[in-house]
């Protein structure tokens, strides 16, 4: 049976609180929460997912006041980023209680948290009354859900309910930093940016490459491979023309001369404007994917502001030659 979609708040909320799982729409990308002191409808969203558990969860917050159910301890510096940033796309990961269940952090002493800024959300926490745990409502390694309809194309048939809340207005995950040691690092550029982040507190240290995957547990978004279409995804070599034998579709910020070689062309943002290019991510990455093309060239973006994160997701999307297909 595929799970209703609506916007039915107390529905949802009661679903939650039941030991449910319900997809919401947060700024960033749509969620597939769960109770996360509830360890059984945790383990319910690794199912649904197929996801690994050594990936640890996000967990939301209705009001920064619960933190202290959740971590053990605020730091000064995560104080300031809280006031400053919350709620919004930032992500702190902090120690955790032992109210959090270890599956949520995939045994990692530490919890990612982040009080979502999207009305719809937070009304769903707050009337839940308990933090959620979600993840981004995709099946593992895909591309993320910007639309309740993304969601049911993936999940429908596996969730009980879907909470819509339009278009996600950010369209790309939140950004990640560990503040649980002496220097603040960050695990994944999202939705703030990180030039505004080290405008308040100076330079932020970047977690090592995992090209080696060698701390895979410490952030799994960083896997080379994520956010994958199914049509193989290259990045575009500048000026280069596609071969005329071959269907390829284009991604680009903006349409240049030449464009229209493509089988099929996304331009993100008309006028290159990057939290609009963004917002459009995603969506343009599944349309694409649905139009049966021999492959997707992606150009890169100013890598400034939200362009770090596009280009990250840009490039988790490339399939290495040693890669099998995504199923
Ligand atoms: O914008 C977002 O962050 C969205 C919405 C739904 O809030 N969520 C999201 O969740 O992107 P997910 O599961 O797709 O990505 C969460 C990332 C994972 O790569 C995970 O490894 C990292 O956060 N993470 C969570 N807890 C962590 C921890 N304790 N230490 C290091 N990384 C952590
Ligand atoms: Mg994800």
């Amino acid at each position: 049976m595929t799970a209703a979609i609506g916007t039915d708040i107390d529905w949802a909320a009661s679903l939650i609180a039941s030991g449910g799982l319900v997809a919401f729409a947060t700024e960033t990308v749509y969620g597939l929460g769960a109770n996360a002191f509830d360890a059984r409808a945790v383990a319910r969203i690794f199912e649904v997912k197929e996801r690994p558990q050594f990936d640890p969860l996000i967990v939301h917050l209705g009001d920064a006041a619960w933190l202290s159910g959740v971590v053990l301890s605020v730091p000064p510096l995560a104080r300031l980023l809280i006031d400053t940033f919350w709620p919004g796309p930032l992500t702190l990961v902090l120690p955790k209680t032992e109210r959090i269940p270890d599956l949520v952090t995939a045994g990692l002493p530490t919890v990612g948290v982040r009080m979502p800024s999207h009305p719809s959300a937070l009304a769903l926490l707050q009337l839940a009354k308990v933090p959620i745990a979600a993840p981004s409502a995709n099946v593992f390694g895909h591309v993320s859900p910007t639309t309740a309809q993304h969601v049911a194309e993936q999940l429908g048939e596996r969730i009980d309910y879907i909470l819509d809340g339009g278009p996600c207005t950010v369209g790309v995950e939140s950004t990640i930093l560990d503040v649980s040691g002496e220097q603040p690092t960050l695990l994944r550029p999202g939705g703030l940016p990180v030039e505004v982040i080290e405008a308040m507190i100076g330079p932020i240290r970047v977690a090592g490459s995992t090209s080696g995957q060698k701390e895979p547990q410490l952030s799994p978004g960083r896997l080379s491979r994520h956010y994958a279409t199914r049509t193989p995804l290259t990045i575009a070599d500048r000026d280069r023309t596609p071969p005329a034998e071959r269907r390829i579709g284009l991604l680009t910020l903006v349409a240049k001369p030449g464009d229209e070689r493509y089988a099929a062309v996304e331009v993100l943002s008309l006028g290159g404007d990057l939290s609009e290019a963004a917002a459009n991510l995603f969506a343009a990455m599944r349309r694409l994917d649905a139009r049966g093309l021999d492959g997707i060239e992606a150009r890169l973006v100013p890598e400034s502001g939200l362009g770090r994160a596009i280009n990250d997701r840009l490039r988790r999307a490339v399939r290495r030659s040693d890669e099998s297909p995504a199923c």
